[in-house]
């Protein structure tokens, strides 16, 4: 879910970073991962809204406001409407990708924003979700699409790659040093239709003893070469800043250290272009508390920007 602020809403520096310490009681999915440097005080707000758009709140519906948010997944913006059952002046969903960022504000009538939030990977619903393919802990059909009305799921993809091809993905997105292995096995199944499937195929040539953190890799790195996840973020990191306002900030929190080196690198060289001031040196991480909430948020990384007035 990407968020743009038409009227600023990251507007009121009170750390070092330019984000005001939001900390609040997380809900049963855990809530944002890094809550505290999102938003202004009173975003997110502290109610038990379990998914979609917690970064933001409905309790804030001037007129002089507008969100806009964008996500792949329909369910996401469904469970987003009901959460934020708020005037649709103030909030615009649009089920599309942030890729598209261009097209969507052109729909709006908009040219630019005040604020970006682009809060990447995957929500802890469509992790725990049992028909989606995300996790290798569920049942079911090998997907894994954000968007499930389009595009290859991750059985076709495993279909039509071949062994050398799948070795890569696992390499590059996954970091798996059985890589070979894992190709190799699943090239060999008989069948591979299901989670259970890929699982099997992965139990076969890999030993006991953390395979755990095998099967995380593995489906993590499906996931995001299923869903193009970081060609989608270089499209929008060479765009975003000519919607972005002067004064107007971006914000991303990335899961992935693929992701993060692509964010970080192009801020850096938008700063040294003299059109971006980044805001976080480092990148802003968990803290133990909200590590303990959300076991999601010890690979949550935030970087912040803001564009040169
Ligand atoms: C970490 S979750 C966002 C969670 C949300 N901030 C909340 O508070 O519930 C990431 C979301 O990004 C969506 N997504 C992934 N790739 C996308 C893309 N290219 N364009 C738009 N949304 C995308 C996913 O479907 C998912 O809902």
């Amino acid at each position: 879910m990407m968020i743009l602020l038409k009227k600023s809403l990251f507007n009121e520096p009170a750390s070092s970073t330019g984000f005001r310490l939001n900390p609040y009681s997380c809900d049963d999915y855990g809530g944002p991962v890094v809550p505290r440097y999102t938003t202004r005080r009173d975003l997110p707000g502290r109610d038990n809204r379990p998914w979609g758009a917690r970064h933001t709140s409905s309790k804030r519906t001037d007129r002089r406001r507008k969100v806009v948010g964008i996500d792949r997944d329909e369910e996401a913006l469904d469970i987003c409407k009901q959460n934020l059952k708020t005037s649709s002046s103030f909030l615009s969903l649009h089920h599309n990708s942030y890729a598209n960022l261009d097209n969507i504000l052109a729909a709006e009538g908009l040219s630019a924003v005040h604020g970006i939030l682009l809060d990447l990977g995957l929500s802890s619903l469509q992790l725990g979700s049992k028909n989606r393919g995300f996790s290798y802990r569920s049942e079911g059909p090998l997907d894994m699409r954000f968007d499930q009305s389009n595009g290859s799921n991750a059985k076709k993809l495993i279909d039509q790659a071949d062994r050398e091809s799948l070795v890569q993905i696992f390499k590059e997105y996954g970091e798996e040093r059985l890589a070979s292995r894992i190709a190799k096995s699943i090239k060999e199944m008989t069948a591979m239709n299901t989670i259970a499937d890929l699982r099997e195929a992965i139990r076969r040539c890999t030993p006991p003893n953390h395979r755990d953190r095998t099967f995380a890799r593995i489906f993590q790195a499906l996931r995001i070469a299923v869903n193009g996840e970081l060609d989608i973020l270089q499209q929008f990191l060479a765009k975003f800043i000519d919607f972005l306002r002067p004064g107007g900030r971006i914000v991303i929190i990335s899961y992935h250290s693929l992701e993060d080196r692509l964010v970080k690198h192009s801020f850096k060289e938008l700063a040294s272009g003299g059109t971006l001031d980044i805001l976080t040196k480092r990148p802003i991480t968990a803290t133990e508390k909200e590590r303990k909430n959300n076991r999601r948020a010890g690979s949550a990384k935030l970087r912040a920007a803001v564009k040169v007035a």
